[in-house]
């Protein structure tokens, strides 16, 4: 793998993103491009390549995008040409819930280094706590002869000496979870020899997910916001009104002369909170890195903040024989969003 390389301040010189330093010293820029497309994959390529020519430095992403092959050809097409540095991203992938057992965690690990073209990641995530039986490298949902999702019980503590492991092999710098609740949060913690350096959750002004920010503050571990604007091109689960046309979040943004997109990004920075936001649009990509130089104001911040109607988007659903939807993950063992999170976890 590469030697360790210092992130010190490189968007700031470039384009005023800042850096957060982690709890292992890594620096990560605070706001990442999200690679979860439901459309072609060249669209992401170039919205990719787009991002990656214009300052975007922390890429998110996951095995389960399945276009991994394909944003590892951009990091090789701008890596080769010398327009980055690798030195100079921040390149993120997920382990998914096949490989939760601890020897099938670098096996995948090394898959995901191989299409990405890369030797090493800034960071790698858990995906879920929730984990499936394993069938072979791309069996991402292994079924049974009827049809039904094969759930497995693999304890996400083992899962966790598996992402530790690759820490001590240099293949990832820092490690880190998404999806976890506060109780799993706190089991981790207590069985963990590397703690993690991030929890990645949904979070956005209609999903505040304010108590487990808090959680993270208190342990320090930096909250990153997935789903930053509510996710409104997701093409299943439950239509929700579009963040974004709010009423509330289009008055703080005529305020500030902006986009309701940059205040939705500006409020998370400014509650220590990083993001990943997605778009393949260039306006959009651009307008997206703008947010930095906007000051909210404590009227802004508590008029954001009446937007929580702690309504979640992000609930992975299967599709029955029948045709019925259910929730993917809620028979698993480690289901984590039916648990309501109160200020217990902060005490
Ligand atoms: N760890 C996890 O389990 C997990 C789960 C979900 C997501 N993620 C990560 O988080 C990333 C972001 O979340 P997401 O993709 O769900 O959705 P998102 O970032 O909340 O929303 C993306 C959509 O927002 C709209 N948008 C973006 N910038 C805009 C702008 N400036 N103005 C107007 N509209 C704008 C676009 O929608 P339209 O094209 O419809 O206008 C875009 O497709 C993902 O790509 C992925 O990397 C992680």
């Amino acid at each position: 793998m590469g030697t360790a390389h210092s992130h010190s301040n490189f968007l700031g010189e470039m384009n005023g993103i800042p850096n957060v330093t982690l709890n292992n010293g890594l620096e990560m820029p605070m706001i990442g491009m999200g690679t979860w497309h439901h459309g072609p994959k060249e669209e992401i390529m170039d919205g990719l390549k787009f991002a990656m020519r214009n300052g975007y430095r922390h890429i998110d992403g996951a095995h389960i995008y399945l276009n991994e092959t394909e944003v590892g050809k951009v990091y090789a097409e701008l890596l080769g040409s010398g327009e980055v540095k690798r030195e100079d991203l921040f390149i993120v992938s997920k382990l998914w819930c096949t490989h939760h057992k601890r020897e099938h965690v670098e096996p995948a690990l090394r898959l995901t280094l191989k299409r990405l073209n890369l030797d090493y990641l800034d960071m790698y995530y858990v995906h879920h706590p929730a984990s499936f039986h394993f069938s072979g490298e791309d069996v991402n949902f292994p079924e049974d002869e009827s049809g039904e999702l094969l759930h497995s019980e693999d304890d996400y503590v083992e899962t966790w000496k598996g992402m530790e492991d690759l820490v001590a092999k240099g293949l990832v710098k820092a490690i880190g979870v998404c999806n976890f609740n506060s109780l799993q949060m706190k089991r981790l913690l207590e069985n963990c020899k590397i703690k993690p350096a991030a929890l990645q959750i949904e979070s956005n002004p209609r999903f505040a997910n304010d108590i487990l920010r808090r959680f993270c503050e208190k342990h320090g571990i930096l909250m990153e916001a997935y789903s930053p604007f509510g996710s409104p091109d997701l093409p299943w689960g439950v239509k929700m009104p579009h963040i974004l046309e709010d009423e509330t979040l289009k008055g703080v943004a005529a305020k500030h002369g902006r986009s309701t997109a940059q205040i939705a990004l500006k409020w998370q920075l400014q509650r220590g909170v990083a993001v990943c936001a997605k778009s393949i649009i260039e306006a959009e990509l651009l307008d997206n890195l703008k947010c930095v130089d906007i000051q909210l104001d404590d009227e802004d911040m508590a008029a954001i903040k009446s937007m929580d109607k702690n309504l979640r988007k992000i609930d992975p659903v299967k599709k029955l024989k029948n045709g019925e939807y259910v929730l993917r993950n809620k028979n698993n063992k480690y289901y984590s969003f039916d648990y309501v999170e109160t200020e217990e976890c902060l005490k």
